[in-house]
C-alpha cells in the first residue's frame, strides 16, 4: 500500500531553504536570516503536483519551438473553458490571449485604450500596478476613494468623470481591502460606464481566492452590453503559486476586439510573448486536479484568515476587518501613532517581521495609516509572525502590554 499523500499545506510543506534562494520581491530571499516576510502576496507553498508534472513532462520532450502570438491553443482553450465553467463568462478561446503576467496584461490593455492625457479612474487605495499602468501609458490616474465596507459612492464617481475620462480600472477582488464586489455593484458601475462612454479594465487576478459565502462575479459574466465594454485580466500567481513563471491572460467577450489588442501588442513581432513552458503550467492549473488543489489551498487560507484576524483583533489599537477575498489583511494603525514606514522598519529590525507599509507608493494616498500583511503561509510561521507583530506593537505602547 502506498503511504497517504503528505498534507499539502501543513507546517512541514513550506520549503524554507528553497524559498530563501528563490522567493524575491521583499520575501525570503531578500530578508536577513530570521526575518519572517509577510510581505508580497505570494504563497509559501510549492505549486500543485499536476502543474509540476506537466512542466517536467513537457521539458523532458525537449521541443521548445516558437508558440503562436496569442498563446498556445492548449492555453487559450483551457482559460476560456475555465472562465465559462467557473465564472459563467461568455468567452471563446479566440477571446483569450496569453500575456507575460497579469501585470503585463494590465499594461497592455491600458496602452491600447489610453492616449496621452486621457484620464482613467482608479480606486484609492488600490494595488500600485493600476495607477502605474495608467501613468506608463501616458494617462492620468484619477483617484476614487473606496472604503472597506459599505456602498460604492457612485455620485463621487460621476463627479470625477470629465470629457477626458476613458477608462474605469477595477480590482475585483480588491487588493488590499479584500472586498469582493456583488453583481449588483458591478452592474451599476457598468451602466454608468456605458452611459458615459467609458471602458472597463477589470483586474481579476485575485478571483481564485474568495471565501464563501462571498461570491465572485467576473466582468465577463455581466449582461452582453456591459461585458462588451470590458477587458478582464487573469493571473496564476495568486491562486496557483506561479508568480515566477510570469504568465497571465487577457480575456474579452468579443474575439475581434481581442484580436485588435493582440495585433497592437508586440507579441506578433516576437519582441514580447509568453514562454510556452509557462503556458503549459497555466493550462495544467485549469485542469480538474489543479482546481482540486486550489480548493484545498482555499480551505487552508480560510483558516489562516481567521487566525490572522483573531490575533490582530487582540492587539490594542489596530483596526482590521475579515477579508472576503485575497490573502492579505489591511491593518489600520492606531491614530496618532507611528507612521507605517517607521513601524515596518522597527518591526523588521527589532522583531524579525517584514510587512508592507501603506505608503502612497504601494497603495496610493488612501493607504496612509495602514500596513498590509500576507497570510499565505503555514499556521506555525503565521503564528510566529503575528506574535512578533503583537510584541512590536506592545513595545511601542508602554504599559498597554502584549496580548498575542
Ligand atoms: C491586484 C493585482 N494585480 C496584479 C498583480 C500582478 O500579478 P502577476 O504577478 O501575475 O503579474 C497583483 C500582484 O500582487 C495584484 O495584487
Amino acid at each position: 500500500m502506498s503511504p497517504p499523500p503528505a498534507p499539502l499545506f501543513d507546517d512541514a510543506a513550506v520549503p524554507l531553504p528553497l524559498l530563501r534562494q528563490r522567493a524575491f520581491n521583499q520575501r525570503w530571499a531578500e530578508q536577513p536570516e530570521g526575518v519572517i516576510p509577510l510581505t508580497a502576496a505570494d504563497p509559501d507553498f510549492p505549486a500543485a503536483a499536476v502543474i509540476r508534472e506537466a512542466l517536467v513532462a513537457h521539458g523532458r520532450e525537449g521541443v521548445f519551438s516558437y508558440g503562436p502570438p496569442g498563446g498556445l491553443p492548449l492555453f487559450r482553450e483551457a482559460v476560456a473553458r475555465d472562465l465559462r465553467q467557473r465564472r459563467g463568462a461568455a468567452v471563446e478561446p479566440g477571446g483569450v490571449m496569453a500575456v507575460n503576467s497579469a501585470a503585463a496584461g494590465l499594461a497592455l490593455v491600458a496602452r491600447h485604450w489610453l492616449q496621452p492625457g486621457d484620464e482613467a479612474i482608479v480606486w484609492d487605495p488600490v494595488d500600485f500596478l493600476l495607477p502605474h499602468v495608467v501613468r506608463a501609458s501616458g494617462g492620468v490616474p484619477v483617484l476614487w476613494s473606496i472604503e472597506r465596507h459599505g456602498p460604492l459612492d457612485l455620485e463621487a464617481l460621476e463627479r470625477l468623470i470629465t470629457p477626458r475620462t476613458r477608462l474605469l480600472c477595477l480590482c475585483n477582488p480588491h487588493n488590499p481591502l479584500g472586498r469582493c464586489f456583488s453583481r449588483q455593484e458591478l452592474e451599476s458601475l457598468g451602466r454608468l460606464c456605458l452611459a458615459r462612454g467609458l471602458r472597463v479594465l477589470s483586474d481579476e487576478v485575485w478571483s481564485d481566492i474568495v471565501y464563501p459565502p462571498a461570491v465572485f462575479t467576473s466582468w465577463l459574466a455581466l449582461e452582453p452590453s456591459l461585458a462588451a465594454i470590458g477587458a478582464v485580466v487573469q493571473g496564476f500567481s495568486k491562486g496557483f503559486a506561479l508568480a515566477g513563471l510570469r504568465v497571465g491572460a487577457v480575456a474579452m467577450a468579443d474575439p475581434e476586439a481581442l484580436a485588435a489588442l493582440l495585433a497592437a501588442s508586440d507579441q506578433p513581432s516576437t519582441v514580447d510573448g509568453v514562454a510556452t513552458l509557462s503556458q503549459v503550467a497555466a493550462a495544467a492549473a485549469c485542469s480538474p486536479e489543479g482546481l482540486a488543489w486550489l480548493a484545498a489551498f482555499l480551505e487552508h487560507l480560510g483558516q489562516r484568515r481567521d487566525q490572522t484576524i483573531d490575533a490582530l483583533r487582540a492587539i490594542p489599537g489596530l483596526r482590521v476587518s475579515r477579508p472576503e477575498a485575497t490573502y492579505v489583511a489591511f491593518v489600520g494603525l492606531p491614530a496618532g501613532g507611528e507612521e507605517p514606514e517607521a513601524l515596518v522598519e522597527r518591526l523588521r529590525l527589532a522583531h524579525g517581521l517584514a510587512l508592507v507599509p501603506g505608503s502612497p507608493r504601494w497603495f496610493g494616498p488612501g493607504g496612509a495609516g495602514h500596513v498590509r500583511l500576507c497570510f499565505a503561509t503555514s499556521e506555525a510561521i503565521l503564528a510566529e509572525g503575528l506574535r512578533r507583530f503583537s510584541a512590536g506593537m506592545a513595545a511601542a505602547q508602554p504599559g498597554r502590554g502584549s496580548s498575542g
